[in-house]
C-alpha cells in the first residue's frame, strides 16, 4: 500500500451517496457473472462516481456498486494486468470493510485443471497459490487496519465453505454438491502456457485465473471472512488441443448464471442478507 492509501479509502467513502444502508455482506463478481447484481434491491451507483476509482477496462465488467440494505455488489472489478496498481485492485475491499462488510463472496472464471473439471462447473475456493509475483500489502502498513504478518490459513473460510454446500444442496443443478479446489493466481493478461498449467498442476493448483487472489489477501488482513466461488469457463490451456478465447468465457459464465445465481441467493439468505 502507498503512504496516501488510508486517504484515498476514506475520500472514496466519502464520495459516496448513503443512506440508511449497513451491508455486512458483500460480493464481488467476476467475468460474465455481473448480471446478477440486477437481481439485488439497492441502488446503483456507477464506479465514475466514487472518486478515486479506477474504471474497469474489460468486457464483461460492468463497473457499478449495487449499495443494498444489507448486501453490496460490485459488478466489476480491477486486475493487476489491467495496467492499476494493486492499491487500485484492492481498493473496493476497503471499501466495502469500511461500509460495514465482514462476510466477502468472490466469484470469478476460472480454467479448470483438474481433470474431473467441466466447463460450466462451480468449485468453491479452498486454498490459493499467489503466482502473481506483486503483494497488494507491500508498502507502509497504515495504523488501524490489520497486522503487519496477516494470517492466511484459512484465508477462505471453512464456516463459509460449509454455508455454500447447504445452499448448492438446494440447487437442483448444484445438489450433487461443489467441488473445491485450490486456485492458483498468474498476473495474465495473456492465458497460461500449457507448460505453466502443469507447473501449477504440480504445485497442487486446481483452477487457474488472474484475478480474486489480491482482493482475498486485503479481506483477510482487514479480518473479513471470504468466500471463494470460481466458474470453471474452460479447461485450462494444453488440456485440450484447441486454443482459449475470451468470448468462451464470458459466454460460459453467461450460461451458467441461472445456477450460480441461485446459489448466491442461496448463500446470502443463510447470511441474512
Ligand atoms: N486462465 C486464466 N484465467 C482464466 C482462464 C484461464 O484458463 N479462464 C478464465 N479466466
Amino acid at each position: 500500500m502507498q503512504a496516501n492509501f488510508a486517504q484515498r479509502v476514506e475520500t472514496a467513502v466519502h464520495s459516496l451517496p448513503l443512506a440508511d444502508e449497513a451491508p455486512a455482506v458483500g460480493l464481488i463478481l467476476g467475468s460474465g457473472l455481473g448480471d446478477f447484481a440486477e437481481g439485488v434491491a439497492g441502488r446503483e451507483i456507477p464506479y465514475q462516481r466514487i472518486a478515486g476509482y479506477p474504471r474497469p477496462t474489460v468486457e464483461g465488467h460492468r463497473g457499478v456498486l449495487k449499495l443494498g440494505r444489507s448486501c453490496a455488489v460490485l459488478s466489476g472489478r480491477f486486475h493487476y494486468y489491467e495496467g492499476v496498481s494493486l492499491d487500485d485492485v484492492v481498493l473496493p475491499v476497503f471499501l466495502l470493510h469500511r461500509l460495514g462488510v465482514r462476510d466477502l463472496i468472490v466469484t470469478n472464471a476460472a480454467g479448470g485443471i483438474r481433470r474431473s473439471f467441466h466447463p460450466g462447473d462451480l468449485v468453491l475456493i479452498r486454498d490459493h497459490l499467489n503466482l502473481q509475483g506483486v503483494h497488494p500489502l507491500r508498502g507502509p502498513n497504515p495504523p488501524g487496519y490489520g497486522p503487519r504478518f496477516p494470517d492466511l490459513s484459512e484465508a477462505y473460510s471453512r464456516r463459509l465453505r460449509g454455508i455454500a454446500q447447504e445452499a448448492a444442496a438446494a440447487v437442483p443443478e448444484l445438489s450433487a454438491g461443489l467441488a473445491e479446489g485450490v486456485y492458483a493466481a498468474f498476473p495474465g493478461p495473456s492465458y497460461e502456457t500449457p507448460a505453466e498449467v502443469r507447473m501449477a498442476e504440480i504445485l497442487g493448483a486446481d483452477l487457474v485465473g488472474m484475478s480474486t487472489v489480491p482482493e482475498v489477501i486485503a479481506a483477510n488482513y482487514l479480518g473479513m471472512r471470504v468466500l471463494g466461488i470460481s466458474c470453471v469457463t474452460n479447461l485450462a490451456a494444453g488440456i485440450l488441443e484447441r486454443p482459449l478465447a475470451h468470448a468462451e468465457v464470458v459466454e460460459t459464465g453467461r450460461r451458467t448464471m441461472p445456477a450460480f445465481a441461485r446459489l448466491l441467493r442461496g448463500v446470502l439468505e443463510r447470511l441474512g442478507a
